[in-house]
């Protein structure tokens, strides 16, 4: 530990509304770096983390601090990084003004690229790099969400690779189908997939053995989980800067504001829509 303290957004139990905490700031070990952080994307993922059902590798430890995204700089030499928190084995969250992090976590960002347009890509953007793997040699693929943060990167990847992205309001069958989605939306993804394609989902409420629905036609139901992989990271910053690829931003908040990120995330009722990311941003940007 150091002896300072910051500003962390997080919850002393489950259930709770995140809120702003004083909270230690944890000195970097060997092999680690402290990120200061600039701006931290909001996922689907924190909102379940808040709620108690989000499923970490060991017990909670509290306060929970939640958040995978984070921009910002490294602490120590003022170098500007993107990291991925990989909260479901460090319980290290983004959703304050510093986070301390396996130096595995974090890459290097090139200064030109602005923190909140880049806070949005390690998750969605891994995950969506991850499925255009599993997608294969599908020349034809649908999204049930391209205009998601994982669907418009797949879909950005996708098209790059020569793969033509299939709107969801097109009839006829298609090689390949990834469910960002869920819910009845996910079968009707599926039955759009020609016999013997292929079918993905990343969606939590599928991670049970073969999902709700079987394989049939000669396709299987595969389920995706996302793994940080520092090298597939750093080639989507690559493009990022190079303008390749855009992890779209829908509003930016301030850190003390993420109980009505969460709302909004999380579809509560009343809660505005919000196309693209919500990027929470500490003090007074
Ligand atoms: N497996 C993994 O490793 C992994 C990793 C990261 C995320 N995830 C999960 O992947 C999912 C998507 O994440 P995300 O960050 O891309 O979320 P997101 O930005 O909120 O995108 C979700 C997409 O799904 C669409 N959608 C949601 N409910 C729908 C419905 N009932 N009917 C039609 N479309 C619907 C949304 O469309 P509209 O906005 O137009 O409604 C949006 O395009 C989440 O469940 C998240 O927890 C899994």
């Amino acid at each position: 530990m150091t002896n300072e303290e910051m500003v962390a957004v997080g919850v002393t139990r489950f259930g709770e509304e995140p809120r702003p905490l004083r909270v230690p700031v944890r000195a970097a070990g060997a092999g680690e770096v402290l990120v200061r952080v600039a701006a931290a994307a909001v996922n689907p993922a924190d909102v379940g983390m808040v709620a108690g059902t989000y499923p970490w590798d060991e017990p909670v430890r509290f306060p929970l601090v939640p958040g995978y995204d984070v921009a910002g700089t490294d602490a120590a030499t003022g170098e500007p990084v993107l990291a991925f928190t990989a909260h479901k084995a460090t319980q290290a969250g983004g959703y304050a003004e510093f986070v301390t992090l396996p130096a595995e976590l974090v890459v290097p960002l090139p200064p030109a690229v602005d923190p909140v347009a880049a806070a949005p890509l390690p998750l969605a953007g891994l995950t969506a790099a991850q499925l255009l793997d599993a997608v294969g040699e599908a020349k034809t693929l649908l999204i049930n969400g391209p205009g998601g943060a994982i669907g418009s990167l797949l879909a950005q990847l996708a098209t790059e690779r020569g793969i033509t992205v299939v709107p969801v309001t097109e009839p006829g069958p298609v090689d390949a189908a990834v469910d960002v989605a869920g819910g009845a939306v996910a079968r009707a993804a599926f039955d759009r997939v020609r016999d013997g394609g292929r079918y993905l989902t990343v969606v939590p409420e599928f991670w049970v053995p073969g999902g709700p629905f079987t394989g049939e036609r000669g396709i299987t139901p595969e389920v995706l989980a996302v793994s940080y992989d520092r090298e597939q990271l750093a080639g989507l910053v690559a493009r990022l800067a190079a303008g390749e690829l855009v992890a779209r931003v829908g509003a930016v908040l301030p850190l003390h504001e993420a109980a009505r990120a969460h709302r909004i995330v999380g579809r509560a009722a009343g809660a505005p829509r919000v196309s693209g990311k919500v990027v929470l941003v500490p003090g007074d940007r």
